[in-house]
């Protein structure tokens, strides 16, 4: 391939390091705030193959991409998916590959997600009662079985953190146990304010929950401290004081978001590159991927999207059109 040295920046002067794949749209769930009751998926033939993808990772890598997360829909409902984690484990560049899932599948596939050199799982978990449980992911007899996974991917010694979607008059009274949970179960916890991706249109800024709140009535309880945030990260971490090595996390993307040091680019499984989440905007790479481009054409196309990337979530709420919903979850994986 052309072997440049060039590197995705956009017109802010951000850099892309990493690089999230919604490997499916498909989910065996249909969480009120991602899906539709009744989503309809990408045909088959329109989305892209391991090999296409394959393909798209050793390109960005070139560009300086070294970090990837799988996600979907639910990236575990594809089929063989150690096989694409095990492709692009091989591409020179790649440092880390780690998968964001809602978990009901670990139990069976952590082992081997393990054994093909995936690092670490994101698990979806937004509340710690079964019976909310269900209602917030329209599934039912399900619970049991993503916290036997979480178990069992701990258990393989993948590197397990859980993320907690908060919405208001939802599960906002759980703050405290999921707090418990990390502190406990030394492991991390991070809270995610809801953000306008819905598929039922029912999102409104009325039932977000602020990090600031989050973190105020969990440190009424236990003792925090606030970690230097890295670069990039999307999280703004707190540890325990004393007795767990489990955090916290804060998802503040509606309230207090991190756009400024922003280093991710996404890639859809219908070929789109979106170089923000909170823009409408994604370009389709699949008239050249499948009409004969070179590496170097696709190159070229990936660096001059890029430079377009949108500054972030503050000018879209600026347009007080949030409730226009850019795109449902559940086609982009976060
Ligand atoms: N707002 C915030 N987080 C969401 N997620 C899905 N939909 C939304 C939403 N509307 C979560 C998923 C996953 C993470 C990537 O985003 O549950 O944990
Ligand atoms: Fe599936 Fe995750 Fe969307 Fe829930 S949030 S419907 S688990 S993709």
């Amino acid at each position: 391939m052309g072997g440049g040295t060039g590197q995705l920046t956009d017109s802010f002067g951000r850099v892309a390091r990493k690089l999230r794949i919604s490997v499916t749209d498909r989910c065996n769930f249909r969480c009120f705030f991602c899906m539709p009751v009744d989503p309809s998926w990408l045909p088959r033939d329109k989305m892209l193959t391991y090999e296409e993808i394959a393909r798209l990772v050793r390109i960005f890598a070139s560009l300086g991409i070294s970090k990837v997360r799988l996600t979907g829909g639910e990236p575990l409902v594809r089929r063989e998916i150690e096989t694409l984690v095990a492709m692009i484990r091989q591409v020179p560049g790649i440092e880390t590959i780690n998968l964001t899932t809602n978990g009901f599948y670990l139990a069976e596939k952590a082992a081997s997600l393990r054994a093909s050199g995936l690092q670490g799982v994101t698990v979806s978990l937004h509340s710690l009662r079964p019976d909310r449980f269900h209602d917030m992911v329209r599934a039912s007899g399900v619970f049991e079985r993503v916290l036997t996974g979480i178990d069992c991917a701990r258990r393989e010694g993948l590197h397990v953190k859980i993320n907690c979607v908060v919405i208001r008059g939802c599960n906002e009274d759980e703050l405290l146990d999921f707090a418990r949970l990390a502190y406990e179960g030394n492991v991390t916890v991070r809270f995610i304010e809801y953000m306008p991706f819905d598929g039922e249109q029912s999102w409104d800024m009325r039932k977000v929950v602020s990090g600031e709140e989050i973190i105020e009535r969990i440190s009424a309880v236990y003792r925090l401290i606030e970690c230097p945030r890295e670069a990039g990260s999307t999280a703004q971490l707190y540890r325990f004081q004393e007795g767990s090595d489990g955090e916290i996390g804060l998802i503040t993307s509606m309230t207090k978001p991190f756009c400024g040091d922003c280093d991710r680019v996404r890639l859809k499984v219908n070929g789109a590159i979106v170089p923000c989440m909170f823009s409408p905007a994604e370009y389709s790479i699949m008239p050249l991927l499948r009409g004969g481009a070179s590496d170097e054409d696709l190159r070229s196309f990936i660096s001059s999207v890029f430079s377009k990337k949108a500054p972030g979530v503050q000018a879209l709420l600026q347009h007080a059109n949030l409730g226009s919903h850019v795109r449902p979850m559940y086609t982009i994986g976060g």
